[in-house]
């Protein structure tokens, strides 16, 4: 059995996991820094990585108490090196290093993507062994930096077939939720406000980009924006003097609940329809959901009805950051060999932005 240590650090939460097997999560431990950033709208780049810093090694040294497994168990350090958040990766990286470094195993390096696309493969129901994904398959990666359609041909051969060419899909949420005033992070607070809206209420558009399977959001997220400046107290406090003998406009209660349910049902639509499309197109056997905006309820219902093909979720714990997901990505070079030289390469790869 191969005990796995990965470590997860590419943006506010600080996580740390061990794998065995590719498979069996002994043990996930993600520090949320949520808290810290809500009361600046968004992830903060500076105070993310110092809170790496205080709680990396208490995240590590849990996962390892909870997996009850010894340092002489850890047959190899995984960490994500990008994308990210630069100062926030260098922790994780660092801590990784040392580790591997001490304990003389292999460093893996695993793109964040990658990792996200592996929490379908990890065990979530006890069973012990690996759900059997048949490939071709097709993974819609939808994060708080992303947008990616990817092909997978077989472990570690991708071709990435759309991306989005603004916005990525949870930054569209969280964009639209700040619009609405609603709170941070943007995609629980949406989804939450959109309970009881009407889907229909507005028509927002929905970007086409000819046959490609790109997305854009931005065009979007300005059409919510429109429809909010209508009902925003400062847009009345501005109207032109001249118009000041006109009827002000009726001071109307912000309808929150429908503009959350018609944003969230535009984004949800264009990227089922893509990656339906892109199914068909590609004939492949499954579709896996990866990323943060894959906890989105709409998206996983409208994703799975029609699909003509099975379509995995990971559950709602390994859809947003953990290092989990990141073992079991590591699993898979690990088997291939691919761990040569990673204690150097690590560093001269690791991506920034
Ligand atoms: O994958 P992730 O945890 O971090 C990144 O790698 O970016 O994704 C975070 C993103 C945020 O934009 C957040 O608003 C979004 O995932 N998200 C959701 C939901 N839960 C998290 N978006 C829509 N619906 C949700 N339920
Ligand atoms: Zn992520």
């Amino acid at each position: 059995m191969t005990k796995i240590l990965a470590i997860e650090t590419s943006c506010d939460e600080t996580a740390a996991a061990v794998i065995e097997d590719g498979v069996r999560i002994k043990s996930n431990i993600v520090a949320s820094q949520i808290d810290i950033h809500r009361r600046y709208g968004g992830v903060f780049p500076e105070m993310a990585s110092r809170q790496h810093i205080l709680t990396i090694s208490t995240v590590i040294r849990d996962a390892l108490i909870e997996a009850r497994a010894g340092w002489n168990e850890v047959k190899a350090v995984a960490v994500t090196y990008g994308p990210g958040l630069a100062g926030s990766l260098l922790v994780g990286v660092n801590v990784a290093k040392g580790i591997a470094m001490a304990l003389g195993v292999p460093l893996i390096g695993i793109n964040h993507l990658e990792g996200h696309i592996y929490a379908n493969w990890l065990d979530v129901e006890g069973k012990g062994r690996r759900p059997r994904i048949k490939f071709p398959a097709l993974s819609l990666i939808v994060s708080g930096g992303h947008t990616e359609l990817v092909l997978i041909r077989g472990h570690g051969s991708y071709q990435i077939l759309g991306r989005t060419i603004d916005d990525a899909a949870g930054e569209a949420f969280d964009k639209v939720a700040r619009i609405l005033g609603i709170g941070f992070p943007g995609g629980p607070a949406i989804q939450k406000a959109a309970e009881g809206g009407n889907p229909t209420a507005y028509k927002f558009p929905r970007a086409r980009l000819g046959n490609s399977f790109d997305f854009s959001f931005s065009g979007l997220k300005t059409a919510v924006l429109r429809e909010v400046q209508k009902y925003s107290a400062v847009d009345r406090l501005h109207q032109p003097e001249e118009s000041a003998d006109q009827p002000p406009l009726p001071l109307k209660q912000m309808p929150t609940a429908n503009l959350a349910a018609s944003f969230q049902m535009a984004v949800v639509d264009a990227l089922v329809d893509k990656t339906k499309a892109a199914a068909e197109a590609y004939d492949v056997a499954e579709i896996l959901l990866a990323g943060g905006v894959s906890a989105n309820t709409l998206l996983r219902n409208k994703m799975m009805s029609g699909a003509g093909r099975p379509v995995r979720v990971p559950p709602l714990y390994l859809c947003t950051d953990n290092a989990a997901m990141i073992g079991a990505a590591a699993y898979w070079r690990w088997k291939a060999g691919d761990v040569a030289n990673w204690d150097l390469d690590v560093v001269a790869n690791l991506r920034l932005g």
